[in-house]
C-alpha cells in the first residue's frame, strides 16, 4: 500500500513557497512510522531568499513602535491559545511526547507571546546622570538586524517561540530553521504570525537540514546574530563559524542534570519529582534528570520504589491518554541510547530496570525504549558524565551534602539541578553552591517558566540566557545617547 500525505511549504517574504528546487523530505510519526507529510528540503537559494526578505523587512519593523510589535505578539498568543489542541496533536504525532506535555509545549509558546507582548511596553533602557550640566544621558536598546533561529526537535513549538518572539519584540527580523524531525509544529507557529498580519519578511521559515540550511544561514553575511539550541557538537561548529564573522551567537546545548536526595527528604515527593524529570518527554529534555545523587541512608528504599514505579510506566502512542512515556524521536536515537547500556556494564554499573528496546505489540513499530535505572554508578563514569538524551537515570550514592554538591558540579554541563531536603539550611547551602543555571528546591529538574532566565553554565552554553529578561540582552545592543542642551561645547573628563 502506498502512503499519501500532504506537501507543506516554506514561508518567505510573506508567501508560502516550495523549496526552489522542489525537493521535499518525509516527516514520520516516531511511534508508528506512519507518513505525516512532505516538507521542503531547502538549500542555499532558499536561505538567500529568506535572508533577503528579512533584511528588506528590517527597516520597517525596527521603526514600528515596540508596543505595536507587542500587539501582534498578543494576537499570536490568542490565536495559539485557540489552536492549542490542534497544534498539540500535530506536535505529538511528529515528536512523540505525550499529549499533556505537547499541550504544555504549546502553552509555553502562548506564555512567551504574552510575556514578550508586554515587553513591547517596557524594553527598559537606562537613564543616568551626565557629569556635565545641561546634558542628558541615556542608554537604549537597538535590534541587531536579521537573526537566524536554529531549533531542536524536543520542544518543537516552545523553543522556536522563545527565540523568535524575543528577537521580534526587540525589532529584529527572523529566519527560523526548525529541526527536520519536527517541521510541522514550527510551521503552525509561523502560520499564527501570518494569520494575524505580521508584515511580510519579518518572520521567515526555511525547512531543511543543518548542512543545507542551518550552516548556510549561520554563514550568511546578512545574518547578524544566531540563536541555536541543539547538540554540543553542532553548537561548537556554529560557534566557530559565528566567530569568524564576529557574529553574536547564543548556544543552548546539553545537560547532565541531577537531583540530590538527602536522608531527610520527603521520599514520596522525591519519587514523583525523579520519575517526572527522568522519564517525562522520554528523557529528551535538555533539563531532564539523568543523575540521581542520593544520600546513603535512603538509597535502598528510593531504589526499590523507583524500580517498581519505572517498570509500571505505560509506554505507547502519545495521543493515547493512557500513555505515560512516548517513543524516542527516531530509531537512530534509540540505538544511541541503547549503546550506553554496554558502556554502563563495561564500567561496572548495574541495570536495575529497563535497559531494553520495547518488544511488546505495537511498540515494535516505533522508537520505544524502556525506562531505565542504572545503579552503582560512580561520578566519573561515562553514564554519569555524557548526555544520553533518553529515559536513562544513573544513580550515584554519596555520604554528605557537600559530596552531593561536589558530584553535581563536576560535569562539563551546568543547566539544571534540584535538591529534595526538609532541612532549610541544606536547601540554602544548595542554592548557594550548586553551579547550574537553574536550581530547584523540592521539585524536579524540569519545568522552567518563561519569565525567568533559561540557560546553563560550563559546556551547556556560552553564557547567554534565553527567555525572561536575559533574552533581551542577547537580541539587542546598547546605544548610548548624549543630549547636550547647554548651547556650548562641553568636554567630558576635561571641563570642570
Ligand atoms: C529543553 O529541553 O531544551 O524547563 C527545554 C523545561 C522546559 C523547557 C525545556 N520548560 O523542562
Amino acid at each position: 500500500m502506498s502512503e499519501t500525505a500532504q506537501t507543506y511549504r516554506n514561508y518567505i517574504g510573506g508567501e508560502w513557497v516550495a523549496a526552489a528546487d522542489g525537493r521535499t523530505t518525509e516527516n514520520r510519526d516516531p511511534a508508528t512510522g506512519a507518513l505525516l507529510g512532505h516538507f521542503p528540503r531547502s538549500s542555499q537559494v532558499d536561505v538567500d531568499r529568506a535572508v533577503a526578505a528579512a533584511k528588506t523587512a528590517f527597516e520597517g519593523w525596527r521603526r514600528t513602535p515596540a508596543p505595536k510589535r507587542g500587539e501582534i505578539l498578543y494576537r499570536v498568543g490568542a490565536l495559539l491559545a485557540e489552536r492549542k489542541e490542534e497544534i498539540a496533536r500535530i506536535l505529538t504525532s511528529e515528536m512523540g511526547k505525550v499529549l499533556v506535555e505537547a499541550r504544555g509545549d504549546v502553552q509555553e509558546a502562548i506564555d512567551m507571546a504574552y510575556y514578550m507582548a508586554g515587553e513591547g511596553r517596557r524594553l527598559f533602557g537606562a537613564v543616568v546622570p551626565s557629569e556635565l550640566p545641561n546634558k542628558a544621558a541615556y542608554g537604549v536598546r537597538d535590534p541587531l538586524g536579521v537573526i537566524a533561529c536554529v531549533t531542536p526537535w524536543n520542544f518543537p513549538t516552545a523553543i522556536p517561540s522563545w527565540k523568535s518572539m524575543a528577537a521580534l519584540i526587540a525589532g529584529n527580523t527572523v529566519v527560523l530553521k526548525p529541526a527536520t524531525d519536527t517541521p510541522h509544529s514550527a510551521l503552525k507557529l509561523v502560520e499564527a504570525f501570518a494569520d494575524v498580519g505580521l508584515p511580510p519578511g519579518v518572520l521567515n521559515l526555511v525547512m531543511g537540514s543543518g548542512s543545507e540550511v542551518g550552516m548556510p544561514l549561520v554563514q550568511h553575511p546578512d545574518v547578524a546574530g544566531i540563536s541555536f539550541t541543539g547538540s554540543s557538537e553542532v553548537g561548537r561548529e556554529v560557534n566557530v563559524e559565528a566567530a569568524r564573522a564576529f557574529k553574536r551567537v547564543t548556544l543552548e546545548l546539553g545537560g547532565k542534570n541531577a537531583i540530590l536526595v538527602m536522608d531527610d527528604a520527603d521520599l514520596d515527593l522525591a519519587v514523583e519529582g525523579i520519575l517526572w524529570s527522568a522519564f517525562g518527554t522520554t528523557g529528551q529534555r535538555c533539563t531532564a534528570c539523568s543523575r540521581l545523587i542520593v544520600q546513603k541512608g535512603v538509597r535502598r528504599e528510593l531504589e526499590e520504589r523507583l524500580v517498581e514505579r519505572a517498570r509500571a510506566l505505560r509506554l505507547g502512542h502519545g495521543l493515547d491518554e493512557q500513555t505515560q512515556v512516548g517513543p524516542l524521536i527516531n530509531t537512530g536515537q534509540r540505538e544511541r541510547v541503547h549503546s550506553y547500556m554496554q558502556v554502563a556494564r563495561d564500567e561496572g554499573a548495574r541495570i536495575l530496570a529497563g535497559g531494553e528496546m520495547a518488544t511488546e505489540g505495537d511498540l515494535t513499530k516505533g522508537a520505544f525504549y524502556t525506562p531505565t535505572l542504572l545503579t552503582d554508578v560512580k561520578p566519573g563514569m561515562r553514564v554519569a558524565q555524557e548526555e544520553i538524551f533518553g529515559p536513562v537515570l544513573s544513580i550515584i550514592e554519596v555520604e554528605t551534602l557537600d559530596e552531593a554538591i561536589a558530584v553535581n558540579n563536576d560535569t562539563r554541563y551546568g543547566l539544571s539541578s534540584a535538591i529534595f531536603t526538609r532541612d532549610v539550611n541544606s536547601a540554602q547551602v544548595a542554592m548557594r553552591d550548586l553551579t547550574t543555571g537553574i536550581v530547584y528546591i523540592n521539585a524536579g529538574t524540569i519545568g522552567a517558566e518563561i519569565q525567568l532566565p533559561f540557560g546553563g553554565t560550563r559546556g551547556t552554553g556560552n553564557g547567554h540566557r534565553e527567555a525572561g529578561l536575559g533574552a533581551l540582552e542577547f537580541f539587542t545592543e546598547w546605544k548610548a545617547i548624549y543630549v547636550d542642551y547647554s548651547g556650548r561645547l562641553q568636554r567630558a573628563q576635561i571641563d570642570a
